[in-house]
């Protein structure tokens, strides 16, 4: 499938998507408390999309049973909401969501520390979110896709973390996953030139010990191999002629 430009009615869709998504990740963030289950920020989740009159984009999508991805410690990422699974002061605990609006999509995640964390915890969490900003100062029309790879890989390489490989980031549209497909780490090739009307989710996934990842017996769930803790920033960005468009970040007012 070809990399599409979204036409500005397309546009103001998916920043209305991205817009709710930042509105629901916030209220999530604010629920959040040791001794709540997974199971419980999926239901709450799910309950606020669709109390914006959207569709919670990852519920059956290829099977997955939930509308939130809740994943704690060394889950990468797709951990499963399960009610026994109650979240402890110390965890980390990121929270992966996607919404349409109107036929479009938005995806975003965050990580979020559970009471009070560890500093290295912290430290992980903070590398990962800033690697997705030392990714976008590349996202940009003119520049390649390789150039928002390669500043990420780097970025978070430079603390000693791995660079999760078997899943990257994605176009994003009419569909959840579409082309081109955006790596976390550098290619030889420099991938496709990005211009004006482009959308995509960038999704640094990182691990404070070693990059492999392996798929537990659900079939979902991806864990870290060494069992180091993971974390997981992903925003939807719109490449436009200046700087990029957050699209699932709260909207910036300047007052
Ligand atoms: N945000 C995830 C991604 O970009 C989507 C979760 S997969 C699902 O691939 F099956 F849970 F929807
Ligand atoms: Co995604």
């Amino acid at each position: 499938m070809a990399v599409t430009i979204k036409s500005q009615r397309e546009i103001d869709l998916m920043r209305k998507a991205g817009e709710i998504l930042a509105a629901t990740h916030d209220e999530l963030a604010r629920a959040l408390h040791p001794g709540m289950s997974t199971f419980e920020i999926d239901r709450l989740g799910e309950k606020i999309i669709r109390g914006y009159g959207c569709v919670p984009s990852f519920k059956n999508y290829n099977g997955y049973p939930a509308s939130i991805c809740v994943s704690v410690n060394d889950e990468v990422v797709h951990g499963i909401p399960d009610k026994r699974r109650l979240l402890k002061e110390g965890d980390i605990v990121s929270l992966d969501a996607g919404v349409i609006y109107k036929g479009y999509h938005s995806d975003a995640a965050r990580t979020y520390g559970i009471g009070s964390i560890s500093a290295q915890s912290q430290k992980l969490i903070d590398v990962t979110r800033q690697s997705f900003f030392e990714g976008i100062k590349f996202a940009k029309a003119g520049y390649h896709l390789n150039d928002i790879s390669k500043a990420i890989q780097t970025y978070a390489e430079s603390f000693g973390y791995g660079v999760v490989r078997s899943l990257v980031g994605h176009g994003i549209g009419t569909h959840l996953h579409e082309d081109p497909e955006v790596p976390n780490f550098a290619s030889r090739r420099k991938g496709i030139l990005l211009r004006p009307g482009m959308t995509l989710a960038i999704e640094p996934m990182i691990n404070a010990g070693r990059a492999d990842v392996v798929w537990m017996d659900d079939d979902w769930t991806v864990v870290t191999e060494d069992g180091s803790l993971s974390a997981h920033y992903e925003n939807t960005v719109l490449i436009t002629d200046g700087e990029p468009e957050l699209l699932s970040l709260p909207v910036q007012t300047s007052i």
